[in-house]
């Protein structure tokens, strides 16, 4: 078993809140391990819950059909909430299930160590993008340690204003952009690494 898949079983597991109580199914996130790209959304709906899967419901197939502008599919990246059990009635996660829940999120990140992080609405914006409204930096990303952290609207917002559709396909087609650009600076970092390499064996 990966560590990713041990990390998973683990976080099926947890008792830490009071959401452990109502949940059919933890959803801890699926895709592939050493995924270049990590969307976080916000929580598991009804039927997340349900099936113990990220992003199955209506706000899913949309992701899909963003996912499908720039040829990825779900074989090709990795996808995580900030909390992994459904709050009911899909009421918006409290802050302490936020604080119990990171922990898992971060381990998540370390394991899976991708180059973008693509942050889907506000309360996975709010933890990487602190004081910011997604209004504003939508369709922007900043780099930290490595990351780019690229903030969208959570798909879901598009089905309930349709006038934001457009807006999160636009954001989704700057993706690629960004991904050459990690790309471009990983490998240039390692050209330089060699070089030094060379230069102390001389
Ligand atoms: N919305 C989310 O934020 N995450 C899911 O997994 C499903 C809907």
């Amino acid at each position: 078993m990966s560590a990713l898949s041990e990390l998973n079983e683990e976080i099926r597991h947890c008792q830490k809140c009071e959401l452990a109580r109502y949940r059919n199914q933890v959803v801890p996130g699926e895709g592939v391990e050493n995924a270049d790209i990590m969307f976080i959304g916000e929580a598991p709906g009804r039927n997340e819950d349900q099936q113990g899967r990220p992003f199955v419901g209506p706000a899913g197939k949309f992701l899909d059909e963003l996912l499908d502008l720039i040829d990825l599919n779900r074989q090709q990246i990795y996808i995580a909430n900030v909390i992994k059990c459904r709050p009911q009635g899909n009421r918006d996660p409290l802050p302490q299930e936020i604080i119990t829940c990171r922990p898992w999120l971060e381990r998540q990140i370390e394991l899976i160590n991708p180059q973008i992080i693509v942050t889907l609405g506000r309360y996975s914006m709010a933890l990487f993008f602190p004081q910011k409204s997604i209004g504003k930096i939508h369709g922007t990303a900043e780099k930290h340690d490595d990351i780019i952290y690229y903030a969208m609207y959570h798909p879901a917002a598009a089905l309930h204003q349709q006038n934001l559709r457009e807006t999160i396909k636009v954001d989704m087609l700057k993706i690629p952009q960004l991904l050459a650009q990690a790309k471009n600076i990983t490998e240039t970092e390692k050209k330089q690494e060699i070089k030094q390499m060379n230069m102390f064996e001389v």
